[in-house]
C-alpha cells in the first residue's frame, strides 16, 4: 500500500473515531438529562427519557443524529415508516393494523416483522434485563409516536400475552444464578490483559478501551441476559451478533483470510482478522468472497477454567 494512501485512511480513521466519541458523549449526556429528570407517567417525555436511559434503546438505535449506535434500524421518523410497514403486513396475512399497532408489535413481538438488511435481534425490552413494565412500554410508544406521527397515548393498546409476560420475566431472573460466585476485578483484569488466556480486549471495547474487531460491550449486560453471555463465551458461533459476520475472503494471489467486514466500497474491503489486524484489501485482488457460519470469536470452553470463567462472567455482569 502506498504512504499517501495510508496517510489517507489514518486521517479518516481518527476522524471518525473522533466523531463517534463525540457522539457517545452527547447521547451520554443527553441520556443523562433526560434520566435525572425522571418522568414517571405516560407522555412523550417520559418515553423519551427511558428510551435513552433505562430501556436501553439507545445502545442499539440512533433517532436521526443523535445517539451512537449504528447497528439497528434508525428510529427516526419511525411512526412514518410505519405506514410502509402497515402495508407490508398486510400483504403478508395481517390486515388492518395502524401505524400505532406496528409500532406496538415491533416492541411486543419483535420477531414477527424483522426490518429488511437486520437479524431478529431486537430483545424482548420487557422481559429481563431490561424489564421494562407496562407504563414504561407504553411512554416509549408514546415518544415513538412523534417521530413522524402525532403522540396519541389512548391508541396504545398492550396485548395482554405481553403483560402476562412482564410479571413471568421477574421470576426468570431471579432464578438465574452462577454456580461459582466470581471475582469481578479478577475478571477484569483477565479481560484486558492481552497475554492472559481471556484476552478479550484483543476484540472488545468497555468503555474506550481494548480493539473494535467485535462489538463494543460496555453496556452489554443492560440488554444481554446472563444465559446469552455465557453461551457467547462458550458457543459464540450460536448467535452472531449483527454487523459482525465473518467472511472468508480467498485472493488473486491464493490466500485466506477470515475476518468481519467492516468498510466496503465500490473499491476496498476492509477486514477484521481475529488477531485483530485490520486489512485493507482492493477488490480487484479478490478471488472470492464467502459468509461463514462460524464466528470469529474463538469458544473459550476449553481455554478457560471454571474460576476463570466465572471471573469473567462477573465482571460482563457488571456492564450494564
Ligand atoms: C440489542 C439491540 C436492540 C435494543 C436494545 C433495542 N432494539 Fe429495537 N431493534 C433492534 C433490531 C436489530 C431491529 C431490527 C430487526 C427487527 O425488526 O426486529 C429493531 C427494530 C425496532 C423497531 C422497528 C423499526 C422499523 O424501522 O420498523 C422499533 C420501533 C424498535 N426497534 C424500537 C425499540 C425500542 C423502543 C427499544 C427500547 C425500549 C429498542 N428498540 C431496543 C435492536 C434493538
Ligand atoms: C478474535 C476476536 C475476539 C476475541 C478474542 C473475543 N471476542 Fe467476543 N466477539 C467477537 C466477535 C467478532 C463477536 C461478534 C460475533 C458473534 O456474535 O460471535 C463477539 C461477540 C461477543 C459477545 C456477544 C455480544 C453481543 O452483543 O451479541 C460477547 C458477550 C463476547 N463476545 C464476549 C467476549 C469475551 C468475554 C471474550 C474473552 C473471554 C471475548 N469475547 C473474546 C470477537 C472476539
Amino acid at each position: 500500500m502506498n504512504k499517501p494512501f495510508l496517510n489517507v485512511v489514518i486521517f479518516t480513521v481518527s476522524f471518525l473515531l473522533v466523531f463517534v466519541y463525540i457522539c457517545g458523549l452527547l447521547t451520554k449526556i443527553s441520556g443523562e438529562k433526560a434520566a435525572v429528570a425522571g418522568i414517571g407517567g405516560v407522555s412523550p417525555e417520559a418515553g423519551e427519557g427511558i428510551f435513552w436511559g433505562k430501556g436501553k434503546c439507545h445502545t442499539c438505535h440512533q433517532v436521526g443524529t443523535r445517539g451512537s449506535a449504528v447497528r439497528c434500524p434508525n428510529l427516526e421518523s419511525v411512526a412514518e415508516k410505519a405506514l410502509e410497514r402497515v402495508k407490508e403486513r398486510s400483504e403478508q396475512g395481517k390486515p388492518g393494523m395502524t401505524t400505532t399497532d406496528y409500532l406496538v408489535e415491533s416492541i411486543a413481538f419483535p420477531n414477527d416483522y424483522v426490518v429488511d438488511g437486520f437479524k431478529a435481534e431486537m430483545p424482548l425490552v420487557y422481559a429481563p434485563p431490561i424489564s421494562l413494565n407496562q407504563e414504561e412500554i407504553t411512554a416509549v410508544i408514546n415518544y415513538l409516536q412523534t417521530e413522524g406521527g402525532e403522540a396519541d397515548a389512548s391508541a396504545i393498546k398492550i396485548p395482554q400475552e405481553v403483560v402476562k409476560k412482564i410479571s413471568a420475566g421477574k421470576e426468570e431472573v431471579a432464578a438465574w444464578a452462577p454456580y461459582i460466585e466470581g471475582d469481578p476485578e479478577v475478571g477484569e483484569t483477565l479481560f484486558f490483559d492481552t497475554k492472559s488466556r481471556a484476552g478479550c480486549a484483543k476484540c472488545h471495547t468497555v468503555k474506550d478501551k481494548g480493539e473494535k474487531v467485535g462489538p463494543e460491550l460496555t453496556t452489554v449486560a443492560g440488554t444481554r441476559t446472563p444465559q446469552f453471555l455465557v453461551e457467547s463465551i462458550i458457543k459464540p458461533s450460536a448467535v452472531i451478533a449483527s454487523g459482525f459476520e465473518p467472511y472468508l475472503v480467498i485472493t488473486t494471489d491464493g490466500e485466506y483470510i477470515t475476518g468481519v467486514k467492516r468498510f466496503e466500497d465500490e473499491e476496498w474491503i476492509e477486514l477484521a482478522t481475529q488477531e485483530g489486524e485490520i486489512i485493507e484489501l482492493p477488490k480487484e485482488e479478490i478471488e472470492t468472497i464467502s459468509p461463514q457460519t462460524t464466528s470469529i470469536m474463538p469458544s473459550f470452553a476449553k481455554t478457560l477454567n471454571m474460576e476463570e470463567f466465572h471471573n469473567i462472567l462477573a465482571f460482563l455482569l457488571r456492564l450494564q
